[in-house]
């Protein structure tokens, strides 16, 4: 199966993040992160996507999420910057934060969207919304993929047929949600479902879970050998999206290495966490504060 499919192992493209940074490297060189996300009562998921895509190396990460978290959010990591998102009546990101979006999406590098976001009121439309109307390399997470339920033909008009970076990272129930099956017939498919739909939408697709795979347009496709069932716990998913972010900021140009070594050093910082503590007691923080040695490890 493995010649016939060319899968590959995501490990050895971490070796773009093991040569040192010049040493008159500024924060511009590294990418400015935005990661929208958030709904009222839904403060964590996006603090944890915006810790994890500045500990992983972004040279800014910038959180837009709903005025009613923005405080919480923002007291949690003080090196993260902030922008106010209008709600609806829901408690969620509104439509009209649109108008002003020229603005608030200058020069942002990478645009993260998805965690806590939730599909309530207006905040669905205005992924799509936001998603076909801008052009920045994009991650979508969560409920920035539910979003696209029903409607994932859209996703192909966002890439402009592959010509934009955008990366997916469903778990299995997000898969089925986008393909109209449910999460079981995912797994019992994944490898196929993954590269067909990375290779028809002109989308890298990280399909997640032991053994995520890495499924790229031109239909190559990688397995991931890290990660442990410690990671099995709310709070793994929006960390991968900060680390995956933040490589794609940081190696706009090498988007296969970028989106294979984050899911590879992800999982890695998981199993240095779940050896040094236990696999039942790691938590997601714990992951990102085990991120400097997966970044330092070299087999
Ligand atoms: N082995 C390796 N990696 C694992 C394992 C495992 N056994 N279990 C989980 N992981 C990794 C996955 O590969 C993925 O990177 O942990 C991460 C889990 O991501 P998500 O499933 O997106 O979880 P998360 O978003 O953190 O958690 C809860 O999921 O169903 C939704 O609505 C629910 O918002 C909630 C969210
Ligand atoms: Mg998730």
């Amino acid at each position: 199966i493995e010649s016939e499919q060319k899968l590959t192992w995501t490990g050895a493209a971490k070796r773009i993040f093991e040569t040192p940074r010049p040493f008159e490297s500024n924060k511009g060189m590294y990418g400015h992160v935005l990661l929208i996300g958030g709904a009222a009562g839904k403060a964590g998921a996006p603090s944890m996507s915006s810790l994890a895509a500045l500990r992983a190396g972004a040279g800014l990460v910038t959180a837009a999420v709903p005025t009613s978290i923005l405080n919480t959010v923002a007291l949690i990591t003080p090196e993260l910057m902030t922008h106010p998102l209008s709600e609806d009546a829901t408690g969620s990101v509104a439509l009209a934060n649109l108008q002003s979006k020229d603005q608030w999406l200058k020069k942002i590098s990478v645009l993260a969207i998805g965690p806590g976001l939730g599909t309530n009121g207006e905040a669905s439309e205005f992924v799509r919304r936001l998603v076909l109307e801008s052009d920045i390399p994009l991650v979508l997470d969560a409920d920035g993929l539910n979003a696209f339920k029903d409607q994932a033909a859209l996703l192909n008009e966002a890439s402009r047929n592959g010509a934009r970076t955008i990366v997916l990272t469903p778990h299995p129930g997000e898969m089925g949600t986008l393909l109209g099956i449910t999460a079981k017939q995912v797994q019992a498919d994944r490898l196929n479902l993954a590269r067909d739909f990375a290779q028809q939408h002109g989308v890298t697709l990280v399909l997640k879970g032991s053994r995520t795979l890495v499924a790229h347009p031109d239909g190559s496709i990688a397995v991931n050998t890290t990660g442990n069932p410690s990671m099995a716990k709310g709070g793994s998913g929006d960390i991968l999206t900060g680390i995956v972010a933040a490589c794609l900021a940081q190696k706009p140009n090498q988007v296969r290495e970028a989106v294979a070594s984050a899911v590879y050093l992800h999982g890695l910082a998981g199993d240095f966490a779940a050896r040094e503590m236990d696999e039942h007691t790691v938590l997601a923080t714990d992951t990102v504060a085990h991120l400097s040695r997966a970044f330092r490890y070299r087999t």
